[in-house]
């Protein structure tokens, strides 16, 4: 399977924006010519399932249409898009028979049949689709350091997506995870603005393919930008982001995604420097549009141009919201419950208070994406696809990935991996959830029905008792994320085990629900660890968690801690897999792992922040992640001492498994510029390579690094590279050379 993904999507990445297809723009102009205000504004809007829906039956799978309330919106506003799934996942079937209703709406009683563009929130598999393959979030993906697990990953998605007869997603997320507290780290690819672009462009050429996307979907970049740094680390709340780090953090991985092509653009909900991004004219047109050459379409997220007036206090009406969030360069509103946006734009347009060429280049920019993913040609969701859909193949992929991300943060004594023929005393809040190991965004928005997933997928728990046989298997129950089991119990039951597994992290969340104001993880759960000590027995501790609670406390006394990240809905099998040794853990932590709640230093710090206090303090660092084998890195090497500034260097270094056992190791380069006009990080990851080795064996990696790869914005916000000394580590080797 992997071989046919690698050559399904291997074969032509084609890259939008580079070049405009003739053909397609021809085919706009004539629709545009036809097209009144109110067409044009209709394709301008945005509507959410549920406003066209019959109230839902809890925990039913199937969303009914109410077509009438659907005529009003397609037929009577010109609606030009819908999304979201009207309160929970529904079956493929459903979703077929949805869709098809829809474009029946659209193609056959409007007047110039433009199809729909359905979107939907597939963040990590189609979660939306019962049934579908629901792979771990992307700050677990991060952790394999490994793309082509990315690409296959977001194929599978776009597989899946498609069958259900959506052609959009809303996805990669590619805000730099700087602020752990922020409840939708999860949705990041982690700290590094590398390895978020390289994730972001594997997840994007994964989902897109080339067009007309027969059975891929559509990328949608979000959120630009600057979203995932919220000074107080809640959610929605405001950034201050100066314009140099925008241009070094921020905006890289949005820059390669456009260079990707994708070709949507959702904005920040949030405000930057007190500017709501919606109404942002710098960001969304000056940069995105007109530096980036950005040539699909930008979205809004959810109510966001009402809040301009509703909110933050910046528009003086709601009519006053729509025309700055237009005129910015928002191309299409996410009203999504009424039709506000459209009647107050079709009134700006009319008093000239919104140009008509405004809206020509918006609604230009949405029937181009809509022709690139060959809607005109695809409206309906394609029978062919409904036998790629939930496929084992596709299944064994999301348990591979999951097996690569999990990270092994200690091991005292190779305590792990456990013999199959231990005993084993399991117990924590995350031991028996599917909930706590997915996340948000998994058959609902916050994920945490736990009633409504899969009955044959696997908890941590049932994964152990399928391993080494539920004889050996002895469960305490009752420890809640709050609440504390039975202590006395748990004596009495280490007494006849020999290990005690102790599954700790989060309950699931998404969004502003998952707002926190203390990194620590819950007392109730430093108290079972805790407890757990006192029994004398050794103690695994197991991490299900979006993001890195700090477990300081309880570090010491672990005889083995491992980093699950949300691993989706394999990552019980996998856990139990790494625990038991069926698989050598190889991922590494894509993130700072804190060590008290206010100590956010990111590994790319600054010299400053390690100079006299060494106050750049962690309790596991970015890039850690051992082995159940040892790894040797020897002979690092640069092929030149010095280079020009548009030249590069080559690294070669060679690793050698000298352990026991095959593994899989992802070698990171990171690099450093010396000496700058602005202070530079202390190291920067420039490279990543993930190799397997088996005992014995030895390996020559190469790496071809750009010089531009150490570019950075100046105090004249330029863009450059200073001539000088600089560096390059892998491991702990390090080699020098010069820029002239
Ligand atoms: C939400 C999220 C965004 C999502 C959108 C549609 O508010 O911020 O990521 O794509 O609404 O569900």
């Amino acid at each position: 399977m992997r071989q046919m993904l690698l050559i399904l999507f291997l074969s032509n990445i084609f890259v939008y924006g580079s070049s405009l297809d003739k053909q397609i723009e021809k085919k706009i102009d004539v629709l545009l010519n036809q097209m009144t205000i109110e067409e044009k504004a209709g394709q301008m809007t945005q509507i959410t399932l549920e406003a066209v829906s019959k109230p839902r039956v809890p925990g039913s799978f199937v969303n009914i249409l109410d077509l009438k309330k659907l005529e009003n919106a397609i037929v009577a506003h010109h609606v030009g898009s819908l999304l979201n799934t009207g309160g929970q996942a529904n079956t493929l079937q459903n979703w077929r028979d949805m869709i098809r209703r829809i474009q029946d709406m659209a193609t056959q009683k409007t007047r110039l049949s433009i199809p729909v563009l359905y979107g939907i929130d597939a963040i990590h598999g189609a979660n939306y689709t019962k049934g579908a393959t629901i792979f771990p979030q992307s700050i677990a993906m991060a952790a394999t350091f490994n793309t082509l697990l990315m690409k296959e990953a977001a194929r599978i998605t776009a597989l899946e997506v498609r069958a259900s007869g959506i052609p959009w997603n809303f996805n990669p997320v590619l805000g730099v995870g700087r602020n752990p507290l922020w409840s939708r780290f999860f949705e990041t690819f982690g700290e590094s603005p590398f390895v978020v672009s390289e994730f972001g462009k594997a997840y994007i050429e994964g989902l897109q393919g080339n067009a007309p996307m027969g059975d891929h979907v559509l990328a949608c970049m979000k959120h630009f930008v600057g979203y995932s740094f919220p000074l107080n680390g809640f959610d929605r709340t405001p950034a201050w982001i100066p314009e140099r780090m925008m241009r070094d953090i921020f905006l890289p991985p949005f820059k390669t995604a456009v260079m990707a092509g994708a070709r949507t653009v959702m904005v920040n909900s949030s405000e930057v420097n007190g500017i709501p991004t919606h109404s942002n004219h710098h960001l969304l047109t000056d940069i995105l549009k007109n530096e980036y050459g950005f040539t699909g379409f930008v979205v809004s997220d959810w109510e966001d141009i009402k809040r301009l007036y509703e909110r933050d206090g910046v528009a003086a009406s709601p009519e006053d919201a729509v025309r700055m969030a237009v005129m910015a360069g928002v191309d299409m509103s996410m009203v999504p419950y009424d039709f506000s946006f459209y009647d107050h734009l079709v009134k700006l347009v009319k008093e000239d208070k919104v140009p008509q060429s405004r809206i020509d280049d918006a609604v230009r920019r949405i029937l181009r994406v809509k022709f690139e993913a060959g809607l005109f040609d695809h409206s309906y969701p394609d029978k062919k696809l409904q036998n790629k859909f939930g496929l084992p193949a596709f299944v064994e992929s999301s348990y591979r990935a999951a097996g690569e991300a999990i990270t092994l943060l200690k091991n005292k004594e190779d305590i792990l991996p456990l013999k199959k023929n231990t005993k084993v005393l399991v117990t924590g809040p995350t031991s028996n959830l599917l909930s706590a190991m997915n996340g948000g965004w998994t058959i609902t928005w916050q994920g945490n029905e736990e009633k409504l997933y899969p009955k044959e997928k696997q908890t941590l728990l049932r994964a152990i008792q399928n391993t080494i046989g539920k004889e050996k298997v002895t469960y305490l129950p009752g420890a809640g994320f709050e609440s504390l089991p039975d202590l006395i119990s748990l004596q009495k039951k280490a007494e006849k085990v020999d290990v005690i597994i102790v599954a700790l992290g989060e309950n699931a969340y998404c969004e502003t629900p998952g707002n926190i104001k203390d990194l620590s993880i819950s007392s109730a759960q430093i108290r079972l660890a805790e407890a757990a000590y006192k029994t004398g027995k050794p103690v695994v501790l197991v991490l299900f968690e979006g993001r890195p609670r700090v477990i300081h406390p309880i570090v010491d006394k672990a005889s083995a801690i491992v980093m699950g990240y949300l691993p989706g809905m394999e990552g019980g099998r996998a856990m139990a897999d790494v625990l038991f040794g069926n698989i050598n853990p190889s991922g590494k932590l894509p993130f700072t792992y804190p060590e008290s709640p206010n100590g956010f230093v990111t590994y790319d710090h600054k010299p400053l922040e390690e100079f006299d206090l060494n106050n750049y303090e962690y309790e596991f660092p970015f890039g850690h992640g051992l082995s159940y084998t040892k790894f040797l890195y020897k002979n690092l090497r640069i092929d030149k001492k010095s280079c020009k500034i548009e030249g590069g260097v080559t690294v070669r270094v060679t690793v050698e498994n000298i352990g026991g056992r095959a593994g899989l190791e992802s070698v990171l380069v990171y690099g450093r510029d010396l000496v700058g006009s602005v202070s530079r990080p202390t190291r920067q990851l420039i490279a990543f390579d993930k190799i397997n080795l088996k005992p014995g064996e030895s390996r020559e990696l190469v790496f071809k690094i750009p010089i531009k790869r150490f570019a950075f914005t100046n105090r004249e916000n330029k863009k450059v590279i200073e001539p000088g000394a600089f560096k390059i580590y892998v491991s702990n080797l390090e080699q020098s050379f010069v820029v002239e």
